[in-house]
């Protein structure tokens, strides 16, 4: 069994490590920002392949002392860097974390690349070469106190990027975030979703794919562990097939989306004609104002403008009345949840939530808030 750590946003840890737990991760520990686990090379596989919450999922290679520089050095060098690294290949060192002396984290970076470039050349006469963009393999170092974790990047381009929106909208959710609110949501496919302000289409796209049995990694072409030297391509070939095979062609329940502005409606088009889910997801153009509830009662997700990226505050509290009224008079039966990044102007959206639940979209925190619609 080797020892793994999923890098999450902040506020998703627990949902994340439900979401572990569930593919059949062990030893499943929350901590900030990140879920350690445990498992065999077949589950990181398949976590990289099925997981819609982390961003990376990295392995973890070792612990070492860092009270400065040299202890660095030394504790990266105990590794035996020909086992995940030849020369021939290229590397990217990241860093996090600082502590007294190493509270640059490029410096950092550096002493790690020096200690496993140095160790090649004594052992092998040759060294591997930086590549910032594109490296073979990734390592990360995260140093917290006097302790860094050293880690290989199993993922390589973050998670999030699932490879289906080539259209990002005007204030697009991470793929990620919005995976993790419907499961906050307790939505299940067996409910209708509703999104009146959906935007480039996040929330209907993360819900179809879950709806229809879709790994969210089957649309990427690589992942970085498809590099390293004990790939075991007819393992990872054998998940990737049969996760085409688990996939549902139809919905069986309705998941739908209007927006008021006609140039994110084509984003989300794109979307959906790239995740092939166009003519399973209805879309139209309607302001909220005119919304009508498009079918049976079920579950209603937004995540309305906040103030700060797009439009002003003050107009926006005559928008956030018009919400309020709007689920009230007309949504009876349904629950509504909406991502309030702002909570001066969620007070005007005028009902009480039952549920506040704390996230991050990127750096601003926000709530998910959840209202029962009677
Ligand atoms: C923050 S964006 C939503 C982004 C979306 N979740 C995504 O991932 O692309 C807010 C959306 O609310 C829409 N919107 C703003 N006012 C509206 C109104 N009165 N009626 C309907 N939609 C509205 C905007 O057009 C915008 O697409």
């Amino acid at each position: 069994m080797s020892e793994y750590f999923a890098t999450v946003a902040r506020g998703l840890e627990a949902v994340a490590a439900r979401e572990l737990q569930a593919l059949g991760a062990r030893n499943v520990m929350p901590e900030f920002t990140g879920v350690a686990f445990a498992g065999d090379r077949a589950l990181l596989y398949r976590v990289n392949l099925w997981a819609r919450i982390p961003f990376r999922i990295l392995l973890i290679l070792g612990h070492c002392r860092c009270r400065n520089a040299e202890e660095l050095y030394t504790g990266v060098q105990t590794i035996d860097w020909s086992a995940y690294l030849r020369p021939e290949q290229t590397l990217a060192v990241r860093a996090t974390g600082k502590n007294a002396q190493l509270n640059h984290t490029h410096y950092t970076a550096l002493q790690i690349k020096n200690a496993i470039v140095d160790q090649q050349r004594q052992t092998m006469g040759r060294r591997s070469s930086v590549d910032t963009q594109q490296p073979d393999v990734s390592i990360n170092v995260h140093v917290r106190g006097d302790r860094a974790t050293i880690s290989l990047d199993s993922t390589g381009e973050s998670l999030h990027r699932r490879g289906y929106r080539p259209a990002v909208g005007t204030a697009p959710l991470k793929e990620t975030l919005a995976a993790a609110l419907l499961d906050l949501a307790e939505w299940t496919p067996d409910l209708p979703l509703f999104d009146p302000m959906c935007g480039s289409g996040t929330f209907l796209l993360e819900a179809a794919l879950k709806a229809l049995n879709i790994a969210p990694g089957v649309f990427r072409d690589r992942f970085a562990f498809e590099q390293w030297s004990d790939f075991d391509p007819d393992l990872w070939n054998h998940l990737r097939n049969q996760a085409v095979d688990e996939q549902r062609s139809h919905l069986l329940h309705p998941i739908i989306g209007s927006d008021r502005d006609a140039t994110v409606l084509e984003e989300a088009r794109t979307n959906l004609f790239y995740g092939d889910l166009v003519h399973q997801i209805p879309l139209s153009q309607q302001d909220l104002a005119t919304v009508e509830p498009p079918s049976a009662p079920g579950i209603l997700v937004c995540n309305p403008p906040y103030g700060d990226r797009l439009g002003d505050v003050e107009a926006l509290q005559e928008f956030y009345k018009l919400m309020g009224d709007v689920f009230k008079q007309r949504f009876k039966g349904w629950v509504a949840f909406v991502l309030s990044g702002n909570p001066t102007l969620t007070k005007h959206i005028g009902l009480r939530p039952s549920k506040r639940m704390i996230v991050h979209n990127g750096s601003i925190e926000c709530r998910w808030l959840r209202y029962e619609l009677f």
